[in-house]
């Protein structure tokens, strides 16, 4: 990255996975951002050891805040929290991360783990970008150029996945038979368009990616794609993107991906 992402980033789900390594690419960059709000369930649990070395080694730059995408309360002390230390009350970025797979086949899928999985998938990142919108309009309006739209003004990155989209479904089913999981992203697609539509007037840039197939806990050890490179080509997106990329889906080489 040659010029800085943005000034302010908040991060779901920043504890393991393609999270953590967000947080430790974003901060390790020669133009890391000032503020980055690392978030996660479970600060002070053993997932979170990682997290928090990196954030003792980075005190200046990295907050780690208690965010569990499934509780509305925990959402909104978040952005409490968050808003009493933004500099100027402006967020740049918020990378909707946090997600989950129960990589379930139709006749082993209960009810439960079709709500659970729309609930951190879909609910919580909805709630998210509703309840830290102030923070972004206030990032948005304070942009000198009003009609650009960017990361480094305010954006919304949802994680979506490959799987997700109906028009590639019968390519792809077969290998990855999971209802709960890929109907969930589906929907968390609707939602990205759906809030490209409505924060287009406040200068807020919304957009889901695909992350590649990344050896993660939620991916597996078969997986092609460490989630170094992964991350590597996320930021190089989110990092150009314009306003034409608003309500699109696209992968980590900036390729359309069909709904
Ligand atoms: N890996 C892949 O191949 C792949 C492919 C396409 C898309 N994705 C997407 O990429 C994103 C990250 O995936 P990953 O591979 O890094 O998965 P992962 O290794 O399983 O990590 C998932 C992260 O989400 C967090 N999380 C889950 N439920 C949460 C909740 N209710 N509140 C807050 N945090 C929660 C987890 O925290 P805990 O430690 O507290 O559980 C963890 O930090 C997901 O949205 C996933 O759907 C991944």
């Amino acid at each position: 990255m040659s010029s800085r992402i943005c000034d302010s980033v908040l991060v779901t789900g920043s504890n393991r996975g393609i999270g953590l390594e967000l947080i430790h690419q974003l901060v390790e960059s020669p133009s890391r951002p000032e503020q980055i709000f690392a978030t996660c369930r479970d600060p002070e649990g053993p997932r979170a050891q990682e997290l928090r070395e990196l954030a003792q080694k980075h005190k200046d730059v990295i907050v780690i805040v208690q965010l569990d995408t499934t509780d509305p309360a925990s959402i909104s002390q978040a952005a409490k929290t968050v808003g009493s230390k933004l500099k100027d009350g402006s967020l740049n970025l918020i990378i909707n991360n946090a997600g989950v797979n129960v990589h379930l086949e139709l006749c082993s899928t209960q009810e439960k783990d079709m709500v659970d999985t729309y609930r951190t998938n879909v609910v919580g990142p909805m709630f998210v970008a509703k309840e830290f919108l102030p923070y972004l309009r206030k990032a948005a309006s304070q942009f000198h150029n009003q009609t650009d739209m960017s990361c480094r003004r305010a954006a919304v990155i949802n994680v979506s996945t490959l799987v997700s989209s109906i028009q590639r479904c019968p390519e792809n089913f077969a290998r990855a038979p999971m209802y709960a999981y890929r109907i969930s992203k589906a929907a968390l697609n609707m939602l990205t368009r759906c809030l490209a539509e409505e924060f287009r007037k406040d200068g807020i840039l919304v957009m889901a990616i695909h992350p590649g197939w990344v050896k993660t806990d939620m991916g597996g050890q078969k997986a092609p794609v460490l989630p170094e490179d992964s991350v590597k080509g996320m930021l190089k997106v989110i990092s150009s993107l314009t306003e034409k990329d608003s309500g699109t889906l696209l992968d980590i080489e900036g390729h359309s991906i069909p709904w």
